[in-house]
């Protein structure tokens, strides 16, 4: 039998990384979870983000997965060393994409828009010390935004006024690249594109999460056979309709469940 990919988030952000996974590794089959019930993850202390990330582990491992996806930023940077510690599986995380972004910058300052869960941890700052020698980084806390995304508002004008309460700053400090510390915020890219000028780079990880799963995968020896066809399901925590609109489609099952 093959073994599936498990992904969890806190809610229904980690969808960005789950496209990404299918695109990349076609043939492999996913259970998505997204425990909205408990969302957002960002504003609870690192210990409650803990217990959830556990629960949300030993879900995906009642269910046979033979990997698993943490897409969640906030999750990663809270409980992943432990999870990595106490459970067989291989486990990837997700964290802001600051190595590349300073790369890449040439006004040398750069945005993170990011939970508090995920600026407050210390993998978060042990990464960014590491990468950012000369650079400034500009924290900045999305608080609200993850609301408003599982509320099914990515495009909404109270979700546009938010934003640009939370980028104005950063821009005049004359960011020029943006990194999305979250995996709910690709969902607003179409609206940051609205309010960030066109020198401002967008960098998220979800590509890089993905790579990496392939890598790990075949590494491990766990990879499916190419030419099967995957299926996949998604079990939410709260009314289902707005991830069934994100998402459902042939070979896709969303459900609720009590997780
Ligand atoms: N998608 C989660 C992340 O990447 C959102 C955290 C939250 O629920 O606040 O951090």
């Amino acid at each position: 039998m093959v073994k599936p990919i498990g992904i969890f988030d806190s809610g229904i952000g980690g969808t960005s990384i789950w496209r990404e996974i299918v695109k990349m590794l076609p043939h492999e089959d996913t259970i998505y979870l997204a425990d909205s019930h408990n969302a957002p993850y960002g504003a609870k202390p690192k210990e409650e983000i803990l217990q959830l990330s556990i629960k949300n582990t030993e879900y995906l491992l009642s269910m046979d997965c033979k990997l698993i996806v943490v897409a969640c930023n906030t999750a990663t940077t809270n409980a992943i060393d432990y999870l990595r510690a106490h459970y067989q599986v291989p486990f990837i995380g997700i964290e802001p994409a600051i190595k590349p972004a300073a790369l890449h910058t040439k006004t040398k300052k750069v945005g993170v828009l990011a939970t508090k869960g995920t600026l407050a941890s210390e993998l978060f700052h042990s990464t960014s010390k590491m990468f950012t020698e000369g650079i400034t980084v500009l924290e900045q806390e999305g608080t609200g935004l993850v609301e408003l995304i599982e509320r099914g508002e990515a495009r909404s004008k109270e979700t546009k006024a938010l934003l640009s309460q939370y980028l104005n700053p950063m821009l005049e400090q004359q960011i020029d690249c943006l990194v999305l510390g979250c995996t709910h915020y690709p969902y607003l890219i179409p609206l940051i594109k609205e309010l960030v000028p066109s020198n401002v780079t967008i960098i998220d990880s979800g590509e890089a999460v993905a790579r990496q799963t392939k890598a790990v995968l075949k590494k491990n020896l766990l990879h499916a056979d190419l030419n099967r066809k995957a299926s996949h399901r998604f079990y939410i925590n709260t009314e289902a309709n707005i991830l069934t609109s994100m998402v459902g489609g042939p070979e896709v099952d969303v459900e609720y469940k009590d997780f």
